[in-house]
């Protein structure tokens, strides 16, 4: 079954050549942080490529030395620890999946790093299933044991609750963090970490069609050139 087909919300980073809203993705990172990182893993996502995104090589530094990472195993082969750095991955909050099934009632969150393109209706779809959990669920409807009601999802029953409400996350640009704008930043936050590539790709696209159209306009005045004594 589907789950009901999310709006189409006009994205700053959607046009033909738009990058992304870095001040969003800053956001957004922000509220994954705070929100979604207690559930969600972002594996594929390195400290380093935030640097020069959305943060600076300091900030960053300091993010990553907050975590603790294996390290090699002392003289006498004992474990030890060391703190992050910039070439670690983001680590996720559990263990393995059976820790994280068991964290949420058998239910797996989904790591984030590629979710924006695995879902039908990308962007779209994280905004509206972020914000649209109703108060309650539409008469008749009947929900397993700690299940919640969404209708973008698909079936309409979803493990995750509502995680987002006004004013849950502080922004250091002083943004009010309305619900909405919190489901705006985080997904353009996952939009980025699911196509790192998606600026450079469109600026090269606009730098291909004008080195192309050049090269072709010159190709005409060559061939007038050229031909014009014959003529
Ligand atoms: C599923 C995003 C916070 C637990 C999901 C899905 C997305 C998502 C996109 C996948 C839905 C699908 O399969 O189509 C987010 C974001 C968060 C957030 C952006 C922060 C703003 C949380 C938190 C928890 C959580 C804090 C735990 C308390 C889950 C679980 C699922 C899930 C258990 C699986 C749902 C199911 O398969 O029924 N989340 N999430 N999420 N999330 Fe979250």
């Amino acid at each position: 079954e589907h789950g009901l087909h999310p709006p189409a919300y006009g994205w700053s980073h959607n046009g033909m050549f738009d990058t992304f809203d870095h001040a969003s993705i800053r956001r957004g990172f922000h509220v994954y942080r705070e929100v979604c990182a207690a559930c969600h893993s972002l594996d594929r996502v390195a400290w380093r490529t935030l640097v020069g995104v959305s943060h600076t090589n300091s900030e960053v530094k300091e993010m990553a030395e907050a975590f603790e990472y294996d390290d090699e195993p002392d003289d006498q082969g004992n474990p030890k620890k060391r703190p992050g750095k910039l070439a670690d991955y983001i680590p996720g909050p559990y263990e393995n999946e059976q820790a994280a099934r068991a964290a949420n009632q058998g239910a797996l969150p989904p790591d984030l790093s590629l979710i924006v393109k695995a879902r039908h209706g990308a962007c779209d779809y994280i905004f509206a299933l972020l914000t649209g959990y109703p108060d309650e669920p539409p008469a008749g409807v009947v929900l397993p044991v700690g299940a919640n009601y969404n209708p973008y999802f698909p079936g309409g029953s979803i493990a995750m609750g509502r995680v987002l409400f006004d004013d849950l996350v502080e922004y250091d640009d002083g943004t009010p963090a309305s619900t909405a704008q919190m489901a705006k930043d985080v997904t353009t936050f996952l939009n980025w970490a699911a196509e790192p590539e998606h600026d450079d790709r469109k600026k090269d696209g606009l730098k291909a069609i004008i080195v192309l159209s050049s090269l072709y306009l010159i190709s005409v005045w060559v061939k007038k050139f050229k031909w014009a004594p014959i003529k």
